[in-house]
């Protein structure tokens, strides 16, 4: 049975996930579709609740961020935030114009609780606006349902109709009380039974599996990354002993990380194969110090070997994938200006033997991955993993990549990791580099020659932007103690305190 659905319509608003992600918390499935997504299609998927995001634009600057006008004819509720809020003005009547000065910032509301928008909150509150057009006027229909000092139409709601507009953007954190209002309207407007969850999610997707693939065998390609290790758990799940999962061992990998995951599917019912490579990369890597070489050098062998142990297996008919939403949106979605295509987005290669492809995670948020890949059983080493770049170490091991760097860096990588654990020391993402630079130490009564670590650890939502994370002194002091202590060949060790921009998350 299809689960109730949001749609969110794209008008090149920052928060478009984040909206989806909020509603399917509340137990709603979301898809998120370009603005310019006709009725038509709309009623094929049958929504429960349509929701415009907020985007850049002025609703006099571009007639093509509109909507189809028939939108509001199909008896579905809408929800237009900021941008959403004014466009829906504009085509339904109402007037909206620039406001004198652009509005940024949390500000002071006054709801009406009357509003099933807002039931059961407090008069008062904080939300966050930013804008600089303004409805001046409503559209026939509407009453105004918050006000704040300088926007006298916070807010407006035909409730007959289940319009709703906020100036304001209810699926920030600052707006304070924004996750009720949202979930207000799911439960209030669009009468949803909330009937999402990720147990349903694991069933489904067990059956379409199987319903693909009968009785064929299928391969993966497992990294150690959450994607693809939650697609084989699941494979396990839904066709015993069918999946073959491949994984290249390239030797840039962390310190124990093969073994972990070769661990993670030990007792399960798939073909696991691990492909010892590394002397293949090092050997690739021989002499190469630059950091794009290095990186096409290893995409292009982990290719070639995975392709190399796949022909083993020419009985598989069908190629998976670990695509997950994100990855989709980023490569479909026509309506916004931060579009690019993704590496994993596009269908099969077309010299692939394979019949077909399944991408069975590819409805799901990260978060939502996660929580799929728990629910599997999966410990929590791979379920919790931090972003780790294609190319490995590849890109940590500044400089030409030998496998005693390779060493030297895999054993500070683990004491900086295992220190900021132990200590809860929040931060998104966290590793050591080994830097090309030696320099002189003491040790003893003798003198040193040796590697300087550089230890980087960052906070960041979304990977684009990033600042250094506070880490405390005696965390640092202990890391860099333990490090030159125990890493011979290491005798300095530095913090890097830049943030993203201006230099990147990793250093190559
Ligand atoms: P940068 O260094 O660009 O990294 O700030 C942003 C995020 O992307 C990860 N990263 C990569 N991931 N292949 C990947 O799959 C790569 O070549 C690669 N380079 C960087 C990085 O770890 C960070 O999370």
């Amino acid at each position: 049975m299809k689960n109730e659905t949001v749609l969110i319509l794209d008008f090149g608003g920052q928060y478009r996930e984040l909206i989806a992600r909020r509603i399917r918390e509340f137990g709603v499935y979301s898809e998120i579709k370009p603005c310019s997504i006709t009725a038509d299609e709309i009623r094929e998927i049958a929504p429960i609740g349509i929701i415009f995001t907020g985007g850049p634009n002025s609703v006099y600057a571009d007639e093509t961020l509109r909507c189809d006008p028939e939108i509001f004819e199909l008896g579905v509720p809408v929800l237009g935030i900021c941008y959403g809020a004014q466009l829906m003005t504009h085509m339904l009547g109402g007037r909206v114009e620039a406001c004198g000065t652009s509005e940024y910032g949390q500000t002071k509301v006054t709801v009406d609780n009357r509003f099933a928008l807002f039931e059961g909150l407090e008069k008062d509150q904080v939300v966050l606006m930013s804008h600089t057009d303004r409805i001046v006027e409503m559209p026939e229909g509407f009453s105004v349902a918050a006000s704040t000092e300088d926007c006298p139409f916070a807010a407006i709601v035909n409730e007959e109709k289940g319009f709703v507009g906020t100036q304001f953007h209810p699926e920030v954190n600052a707006t304070e009380h924004g996750s009720a209002m949202l979930k207000n309207f799911l439960y209030n407007y669009c009468r949803a039974a909330g009937d999402y969850n990720m147990d349903d999610f694991i069933e489904s997707q067990v059956k379409a599996v199987r319903e693909q693939v009968g009785n064929e065998k299928v391969i993966l390609g497992l990294s150690g990354g959450v994607d693809s290790a939650v697609c084989a758990a699941l494979l396990a799940k839904a066709i015993p002993g069918q999946a073959i999962c491949i994984f290249v061992d390239t030797g840039l990998m962390r310190k124990n990380e093969g073994d972990e995951v070769e661990a993670a599917f030990s007792g399960r019912e798939l073909t696991f194969v691990r492909v010892n490579a590394e002397e293949r990369f090092l050997s690739a890597l021989k002499g190469v110090s630059e950091p794009e070489q290095k990186r096409k050098i290893i995409g292009k062998l982990f290719v070639d070997v995975f392709d190399e142990e796949a022909a083993k297996y020419g009985d598989a008919k069908f190629l998976v994938q670990g695509t997950i939403y994100p990855d989709v949106v980023e490569s479909g979605t026509k309506g916004s200006a931060t579009i690019k295509s993704h590496h994993n987005v596009g269908g099969l290669p077309e010299d692939i033997r394979f019949v077909g492809l399944v991408e069975p995670l590819r409805s799901l948020f990260k978060d939502e991955v996660r929580a799929t890949g728990k629910k599997l059983g999966l410990p929590d080493y791979i379920t919790n993993r931090q972003p780790f770049p294609g190319p490995g170490l590849g890109v940590r091991c500044i400089g030409e990549i030998t496998k005693e760097k390779l060493d030297l860096l895999r054993d500070a990588d683990a004491i900086w990791r295992e220190e900021l654990e132990k200590n809860k020391v929040r931060a998104d993402q966290y590793f050591a580099v080994l830097t090309d630079m030696r320099s002189v130490g003491v040790m003893g009564d003798f003198r040193t020659y040796d590697y300087t670590v550089a230890l980087r650890a960052v906070v960041t939502s979304d990977f684009m932007t990033a600042e250094y994370a506070p880490v405390p002194h005696p965390v640092l002091a202990e890391a860099s103690r333990r490090i030159t202590n125990e890493v011979k060949g290491v005798n300095r060790v530095v913090y890097d305190i830049t943030g993203k921009p201006p230099a990147t998350i990793e250093w190559e």
